[in-house]
Formats: C-alpha cells, structure tokens, sequence
C-alpha cells in the first residue's frame, strides 16, 4: 500500500482524536515500518489493518466505521492532490465509471507498485450505475466514503447500495441510482 494511503490516515487520527490516540496507537502497533511513512513509499498492507484496529481500540468505533470514514477523508486529499481529474469529468458517474479504465490506469503509471482495487462496470446508465469492487484488501467502506463524496462534490444526488457479493467484502456490488 502506498505510503500517501499511511501518511494521510495518520493526518486524519491526529485530526478528529488527537495527537495522544495518534501517539498511543502508534506504540500499541506492531509496525516494521516503525510508524515512519513517506507518501510515496509503499507498505505493507498489514500495517494499515494494526493502526486501524488499534485506532478501533482506543475510540471503541467499529473498524468498517472508521475505514468509511477514511474513504470520506481521503476524497479531499485527493481533490487537492490530482485537480486535472476532477476537472476533467463533468459528472459522478462518468467518474465514477472511469476509475478502472483511465483514473487508476494513470495511478499505476505514477507509482507502478499500487495495489488498486478492480472495478467491473455492470451497468451504465442515465440514472443508475452498476460497479463491481474486488480486491483482496475488501475496503469497500473506503471505496462507498469515495463515492458519496464523488457524489457531493459533482452536487449530484443519488443513492448508494451495496450487496457482499462474499462473506469478507473482496468482492461488492454497488448500484447507485438516482
Ligand atoms: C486506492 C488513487 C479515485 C477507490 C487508491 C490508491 C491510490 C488511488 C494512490 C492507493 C494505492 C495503494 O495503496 O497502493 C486514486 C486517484 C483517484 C481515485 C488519484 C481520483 C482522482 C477513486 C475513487 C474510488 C477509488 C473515486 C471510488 C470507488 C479506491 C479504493 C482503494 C483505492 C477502494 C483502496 C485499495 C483497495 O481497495 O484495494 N486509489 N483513486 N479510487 N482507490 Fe483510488
């Protein structure tokens, strides 16, 4: 996993429960990385599992809670980070249905070592989207906080269900209608 996946949830710890639950969870996480990140180092994925368990410890929130929270939060990073994307598409949708055959295609050029999630796109209509999500890291939590943000930042209103398409989450169907 990409360092930028690290330095940015740490950001967000540190912002909404504190530099001291930042602090604790990064002593009480067996990291090999010893918890020092550069945004474009890659880690294990296993480490983000140890400080977001560790981070559902100390607050008493439910892991896919927080992982849906980080998907929310990470949208606007990568507002800020990659602007000529989201000029670039004019609605959610088409966003939303270019993610596997042009967004994620530019991010494996930029760092060839991601580790992205596969998007199936079902059905592709005015009003309704069908999209597959299969990977094995299953952060369908994180991919749902990403697309109802898509959703706002595009002013578009529509909603999001999803279906375990597995008992883990590797594989989730999402239809979004509107
Ligand atoms: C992961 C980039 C939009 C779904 C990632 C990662 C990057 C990235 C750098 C981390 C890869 C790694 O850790 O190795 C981008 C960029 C986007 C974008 C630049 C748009 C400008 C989206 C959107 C979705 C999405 C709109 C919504 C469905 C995901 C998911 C992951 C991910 C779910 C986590 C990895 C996994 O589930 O296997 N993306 N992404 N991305 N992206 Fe995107």
């Amino acid at each position: 996993m990409k360092g930028i996946v690290f330095t940015e949830f740490l950001e967000m710890v540190e912002q909404k429960f504190g530099l001291d639950v930042l602090d604790s969870i990064l002593e009480t996480s067996d990291l090999k990385s010893n918890g020092i990140y550069t945004a474009v180092g890659t880690y294990d994925f296993k480490e983000m599992v140890a400080l977001i368990t560790s981070l559902s410890k100390q607050t008493n929130i439910e892991v896919p809670t927080l992982i849906h929270a980080y998907g929310v939060y990470f949208f606007d990073v990568l507002v800020k980070s990659y602007p000529n994307i989201f000029d670039y598409y004019t609605t959610a949708f088409d966003l939303l249905a270019g993610i596997e055959k042009h967004i994620h295609v530019q991010v494996r050029k930029i760092y060839p070592d991601a580790e992205l999630p596969y998007f199936i796109v079902h059905e592709e209509m005015q009003n309704k989207l069908v999209l597959e999500y299969q990977s094995d890291r299953a952060m369908y939590g994180f991919a749902l906080g990403l697309m109802e943000r898509t959703l706002e930042h595009y002013q578009e209103v529509a909603s999001i269900n999803y279906k375990l398409l597995d008992a883990t989450g590797t594989n989730v169907m999402f239809t979004i209608t509107k």
